[in-house]
């Protein structure tokens, strides 16, 4: 174990920060006492209104209602675009990097106007109009941004899903959403192998009536089916198309985005996110926590689908008229030292990644590091889940040589932007520690009645009082949002992980405190895994749960019992695992499938997880009192035929 050391605000961010600390205590204060004078001022400085708002917040969370900026006119893809024109047509928008070292192309602002507003004609051509949804199915590929942007223009509801996802995860996507219009493209391509988008697309969409048209981009050319009455090529779309579309008037409340993100229970949820609430947070901290200053640089290596990719590649970068880098592949591709190319190839300032990518990084070695300089580095950034000390001492030391801070940013899809992070000019920063509440945040820790837990405690993380980005509802269900989010602890917005704050107030997230896994900083329902293997015909019964992995945080661990008539092998067991990969999509692959005769249940019948996490993490000694179990023989069992991983 390090020893875990504070580092002091660098010199170099003493005099020159946009926000020191004493602003930082000022401005937070400001938001928590007299949050509607703070948030109608910051809605005044970063976005730019039709329509003056009659009334500052609306909230009942009994209800899971929350509204911000009630009247309110407002577009978004004329706040990311339009209104930087004057000043900064010729301004660099977005810098694509593909998959292979040679492509890469800079796009100004003025040509993302003209692009996102081709396409937006092009849709509208199609019909679509405000508040019809469509599915965006792609690669990390600049038309994704000008579809999110277009959708954003015209008024319709985007639903980004993840390019890594099945046509089946995509199906129930669409399905659940209604989409009438999906957005893909011939093939994506990561580490130099093809994912084929289209395909995919094409099985997806035969299922799901409501699409009356698939939009393909030709990306690299590979022959795809185009046969369909409801295919077109994202070019025939756009080619005629008039680079003038009158951005929509949308109220502040609109739906803006939709993304599915997985629960405890049941199948992902389809968060949604209105309008100009949305917008300000995902500025106000892209501006603060990245302490962005014009001109710079900013790379958020994140995929579009996932939020990550909404708030910190498009959403915050452009509403602030930065220039955001986005990356078409993969970290070790060709090579471990791709990050470090880039970032001196375009001469990146701001850096922001996950965790399981410094862990996937610093395993392979400092060697990579050598060839390249990364002196344009001035900042950077974690998110997804917690660093270990260890990977942000490597972060810290050699990648930033001991320059850059490092922002370990804290949120979640339904919170829209950061809740929890240092600012690189007020916060001393603790390796692994989320540190304190950004404007608006107002955590607490709650015990298991729901009391507030006073001091250096733990307990579970929760908020008091809304925050512009909030969750609005669960798309279709506004019901579950209430049950999953506001029905636990009356009165909090619910985070379902586990955190601890030490004698300085800071904020120390543990993890997940229900049944869901961050695997590789993606969040994925142990249900839903379970759901994937019960499908197959050999499965009787399966259990899902984490264990701790060196680098993915924590892998995927299966019980599974068989059905009369199977019998265990290894060739099942690779079955059983690509079977997963091929429901759900490659990133919810099970790394051990175990064989269990019988699972550890309860009198009552309900499988008794906790038991089954400390097999799986290899913890015996506080494997906990068995003697409440049905069967507390199956125990023994399942401990001799463990799989010990690491
Ligand atoms: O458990 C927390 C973890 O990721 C969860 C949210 O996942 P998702 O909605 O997919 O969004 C990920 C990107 C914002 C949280 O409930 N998490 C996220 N950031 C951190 C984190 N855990 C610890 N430290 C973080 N900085």
């Amino acid at each position: 174990m390090h020893e875990i050391s504070t580092h002091p605000v660098p010199e170099a961010y003493r005099d020159n920060t946009l926000l020191t600390d004493q602003q930082y205590q000022q401005m937070y204060r400001a938001s928590i006492d007299t949050p509607e004078q703070f948030w109608a001022e910051q809605a005044e400085k970063f976005l730019t209104w039709k329509q003056p708002w009659s009334k500052v917040v609306e909230e009942d969370f009994n209800q899971g209602h929350v509204a911000w900026f009630v009247d309110g006119k407002i577009n978004v893809s004329e706040n990311c675009i339009d209104r930087h024109l004057p000043e900064r047509a010729n301004d660099i928008a977005v810098i694509w990097e593909g998959d292979d070292p040679k492509n890469s192309k800079k796009i100004t602002y003025q040509q993302l106007h003209d692009e996102v507003c081709q396409l937006a004609n092009g849709l509208k051509a199609r019909g679509v109009k405000k508040g019809d949804r469509v599915c965006i199915y792609m690669p990390m590929i600049v038309e994704s941004a000008y579809a999110m942007l277009a959708c954003a223009r015209i008024g319709a509801i985007h639903s980004v899903v993840f390019g890594g996802f099945s046509p089946d995860a995509l199906k129930d996507r669409i399905e659940n959403a209604e989409c009438s219009v999906l957005i893909t493209a011939d093939e994506g391509v990561r580490g130099g192998k093809a994912v084929p988008l289209k395909v995919n697309a094409d099985i997806a969409a035969r299922q799901c009536p409501s699409l009356h048209t698939v939009v393909t981009v030709r990306h690299t050319g590979a022959a795809v089916d185009m046969s369909s009455d409801i295919d077109i090529y994202y070019h025939d779309l756009c080619g005629e198309q008039s680079s003038i579309c009158p951005a929509e008037s949308m109220d502040a409340e609109d739906p803006l985005f939709i993304l599915y993100t997985s629960g405890s229970t049941g199948k992902p949820k389809g968060v949604l996110h209105t309008t100009a609430g949305y917008l300000l947070g995902a500025a106000i901290s892209h501006k603060y926590i990245f302490d962005y200053r014009p001109g710079e640089i900013y790379w958020c290596t994140a995929d579009v689908g996932w939020i990550t990719g909404h708030s910190y590649i498009i959403y915050g970068p452009l509403a602030n008229g930065a220039t955001t880098l986005m990356f078409e592949g993969v970290p070790t591709y060709p090579d471990a030292s791709r990050c470090w190319q880039v970032i001196d190839k375009h001469q990146v300032n701001i850096f922001y990644t996950a965790p399981t990518a410094l862990r996937a990084l610093m395993a392979q070695g400092d060697s990579f590091l050598a060839n390249s300089s990364r002196q344009s580095l001035r900042l950077l950034g974690t998110v997804g889940e917690p660093i270990n000390p260890e990977a942000w001492e490597w972060y810290h030391q050699e990648v930033g040589q001991g320059r850059c801070p490092i922002v370990d940013t804290w949120w979640q899809t339904e919170t829209g932007s950061v809740l929890i992070s240092p600012l690189p000019g007020a916060t001393p920063l603790k390796p692994g520690s989320a540190t304190r509440p950004f404007f608006g945040a107002n955590p607490v820790l709650l015990d298991a009645e729901g009391n507030e837990l006073e001091g250096a405690v733990a307990g579970n993380l929760a908020f008091k009082g809304s925050w512009p980005s909030q969750i609005r509802s669960v798309y279709g269900d506004h019901q579950r949002c209430i049950d999953t989010y506001y029905s636990i602890y009356p009165g909090y917005y619910t985070t379902g992980d586990g955190a601890r704050r030490d004698e300085d107030g800071y904020y120390w997230i543990t993890g997940r405190v229900d049944d869901v896994l961050n695997v590789s900083g993606h969040r994925m329902g142990t249900a839903e895994i379970e759901s994937a293997l019960v499908l197959q015909d050999a499965v009787a019964e399966a259990a899902v749960v984490g264990y701790p992995h060196d680098v993915k945080g924590q892998g995927i661990y299966c019980y599974v019992t068989l059905m009369t008539g199977y019998e265990w092998s290894e060739q099942l067991m690779l079955e059983l695992r690509s079977a997963v990969g091929l429901e759900i999509g490659a990133i919810a692959r099970p790394d051990i499938i175990q064989y269990a005769p019988g699972l550890p249940k309860t009198r009552s019948g309900k499988i008794m997880r906790r038991i089954l996490r400390k097999i799986a993490a290899d913890e015996l000694d506080t494997l906990g009192d068995t003697s409440t179990l049905a069967d507390p023989g199956v125990v023994n069992e399942l401990i001799e035929n463990r799989v010990v991983a690491n």
